[in-house]
């Protein structure tokens, strides 16, 4: 495939709310491991270049430390490097980020409307924008104790108030979708998943086909290995499938993502500019019944 040829395009869209996205998107919380931030900036623009209008963010992907942990030099936002590479933004672009996890101790867990409120200003004082277009709620699960209800109706009413424009929720199961949906549309449905990992919600993926929203997977390069990355581990099934195709295994991963439903929508992570080429052709990879029973 040439390089000329690739474009976010050739997965489809998909619409949240009134947002229509490319199904191929981008997520940025990797952008930050790396101090370059001039490369950023770069894959940033060129993600957006080959066709993306669907990146995920949140206020707390920041370098040094941060949920992964790593890097060093001078503190990096993921929202800002968005702000600095993209801004003025351009028509079309939906920026998705989440709330619910802060990255001071004392934070950790937004649980009152001020702390959630304090969340939504911070990542639209960092993308620099007015609104935000999807905000996913993210929350911890503790089965009997994890009510997502009055978070959610939290950020209802900031919905309500024009801070937000459409809402999601992140690491949920299909009861958190039903309570969410008593208190307002849902868009989207946020949540680790990919072949190898995460399958327990094969279930609630279809819930979300049959109820118009989308389903998107993070970590489905990185499976279990989650923050520490993709690895070089695959199963002979994965290889057998990336040989037969002339790609690589990580491009066979994404594209059975975007093969579990027109409504699965592709948000992988990378800081290298080779990586996003690949990630983003790999939405024109179409996979024959063979190959995905061969992938399970
Ligand atoms: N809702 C939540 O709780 C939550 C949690 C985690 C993440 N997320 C979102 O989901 C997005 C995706 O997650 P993620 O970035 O952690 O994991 P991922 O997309 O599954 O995988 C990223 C890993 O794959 C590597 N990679 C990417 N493209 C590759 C390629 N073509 N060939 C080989 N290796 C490749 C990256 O390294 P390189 O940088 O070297 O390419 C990195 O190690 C995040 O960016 C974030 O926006 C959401």
């Amino acid at each position: 495939m040439h390089i000329g040829e690739i474009t976010a395009a050739a997965a489809g869209e998909w619409t949240l709310g009134d947002l229509t996205v490319r199904r191929m998107g981008y997520g940025s919380m990797r952008i930050t491991a790396n101090p370059d931030r001039d490369l950023a900036v770069r894959v940033l623009r060129r993600a957006v270049e080959l066709g993306v209008n669907h990146i995920d963010t949140a206020a707390f992907y920041f370098s040094p430390g941060g949920t992964l942990q790593v890097g060093s030099g001078a503190v990096r936002y993921a929202t800002e490097l968005i702000r600095d590479a993209l801004a003025p933004y351009p028509d079309g672009l939906v920026i998705t980020t989440k709330v619910g996890p802060g990255y001071d101790p004392d934070f950790y867990q937004a649980k009152t409307p001020a702390q959630l409120r304090a969340q939504v200003e911070e990542n639209l004082r960092r993308l620099g924008r007015d609104h935000l277009d999807v905000v996913n709620l993210r929350i911890l699960k503790r089965p009997g104790q994890d009510s997502l209800a009055e978070r959610f109706a939290a950020l209802a009413r900031l919905r309500d108030e024009g801070l937000i424009r459409h809402l999601g929720i992140s690491n949920a199961r299909v009861d958190h979708l039903d309570e969410a949906q008593t208190i307002a549309p849902v868009v989207c449905v946020q949540n680790s998943y990919s072949l190898d990992n995460g399958r327990e919600d094969d279930g609630l993926l279809r819930v979300c086909g049959e109820r118009g929203i989308a389903f998107t997977p993070y970590f489905a390069l990185a499976g279990a290995r989650r923050e520490s990355g993709a690895g070089e581990d695959h199963t002979d099934a994965v290889r057998a499938v990336a040989d037969a195709h002339g790609v690589s295994p990580h491009q066979v991963r994404l594209a059975w993502t975007l093969h579990q439903g027109a409504h699965v929508l592709a948000i992988p992570g990378t800081g290298d500019p080779s990586h996003l080429e690949q990630n983003i052709a790999a939405g024109a990879l179409r996979l024959s019944p063979a190959d995905l029973a061969r992938l399970g």
